[in-house]
């Protein structure tokens, strides 16, 4: 396995979990290069900073980083917005603007949500991408445009395309190095680093010394959830510092939705499947390679981690030829 570079790129990334480990020696690569990159991710999960990470450390780190939520285009503003526009191209164009596309000139474009992105414009996305050139809204002369594009998505893109509200092509032009970060619970061992990072974030913001976790705090805090993901652990941390600054924090001081909302204890693993649905063979192989890694390859361990008795484990080995 190769090791994260021990340089400041990626830093802010924080999380060693095997998921996001893979996750970033991915996006690492890619930075190198100079593709276009989708990222996809429930909301939450850091799609916004690992783009704005990718452009740090790729060539075009002192250039434009130029970020768009495509879901927050007024409809028919979304094209001109984009490609710029010219003097008189519509009611109310006084004069000749620069699209975002233009803005980000040889520097990066972050364009967030682009599921919402209306067909047509994916078109014209697609024409940018495919040859480099724009054309602004009423002018039929095409600019050239030096632009790498980091498109996130929190919904199924593939699912769109399935469905016909996504292209196809635009799809497959975005996803040359495929991305998916993770949701915080398929990554629970993450939760005390992060909770620490926020808390003390916080703290230096209130003036004030850190508040701390508790034991039992931080394994409520492990057994949620998190649908909000690494944003929602934010804002937990957020409230805590405010309310208890500099203090010791117990289970019951964390706001009361989250201890509402545990995986019920005795209903399965807690779990959940992804609505994209998943491999269950290349589930179990992973499973099974991760709980190796955790034990330093010690078999008894690792079937213990799984809940299996040793001559399972062995068995499941064999039967994935591991
Ligand atoms: N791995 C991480 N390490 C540290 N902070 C993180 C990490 N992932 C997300 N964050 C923080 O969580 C918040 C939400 O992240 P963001 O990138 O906006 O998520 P998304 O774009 O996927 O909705 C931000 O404050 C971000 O800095
Ligand atoms: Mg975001």
């Amino acid at each position: 396995m190769i090791p994260r570079q021990h340089n400041k790129a990626f830093s802010s990334l924080l999380g060693r979990s095997p998921l996001m480990e893979a996750v970033i020696r991915t996006a690492q690569i890619a930075a190198a290069t100079d593709v276009h990159i989708l990222i996809e991710g429930e909301t939450g999960t850091g799609k916004e900073l690992l783009a704005q990470e990718i452009q740090a450390s790729s060539s075009r780190a002192d250039e434009a980083f130029i970020i768009v939520n495509c879901a927050a285009l007024p409809v028919e503003l979304v094209e001109s917005l984009l490609f710029g526009h010219e003097h008189g191209a519509f009611t109310g164009a006084v004069e000749r603007k620069e699209g975002y596309v233009q803005k980000a000139h040889r520097g990066t474009l972050f364009l967030d949500e682009i599921g919402e992105l209306p067909l047509a414009i994916q078109a014209k996305l697609l024409r940018f991408i495919e040859h480099g050139e724009s054309q602004r809204l009423g002018s039929a002369e095409v600019e050239h445009v030096d632009v790498r594009i980091i498109a996130a998505t929190n919904r199924n893109l593939m699912r769109m395309v399935d469905s016909g509200e996504f292209r196809k092509d635009l799809f497959y032009r975005l996803n040359i190095v495929p991305m998916q970060l993770p949701p915080l619970r398929q990554r629970k061992r993450d939760i005390p680093e992060l909770a620490e990072h926020f808390l003390r974030l916080a703290a230096e913001r209130n003036q004030s010394e850190p508040s701390k976790l508790m034991h039992n705090a931080l394994e409520i805090l492990k057994k949620y959830h998190w649908p909000g993901n690494v944003r929602e652990l934010r804002n937990v941390c957020e409230h805590v510092s405010a309310v208890l600054p500099g203090q010791l924090i117990g289970p019951e001081q964390l706001p009361l939705d989250l201890t509402a909302h545990p995986a019920k204890p005795g209903s399965g693993s807690g779990f959940e499947l992804p609505q994209e649905g998943l491999n269950m063979e290349s589930l179990e192989i992973d499973l099974i390679q991760q709980a190796l890694e955790y034990a330093n390859g010690n078999k008894s361990e690792a079937a213990r981690l799984l809940g299996l008795t040793r001559d399972a484990f062995l068995y499941r080995l064999k039967k994935h030829n591991l």
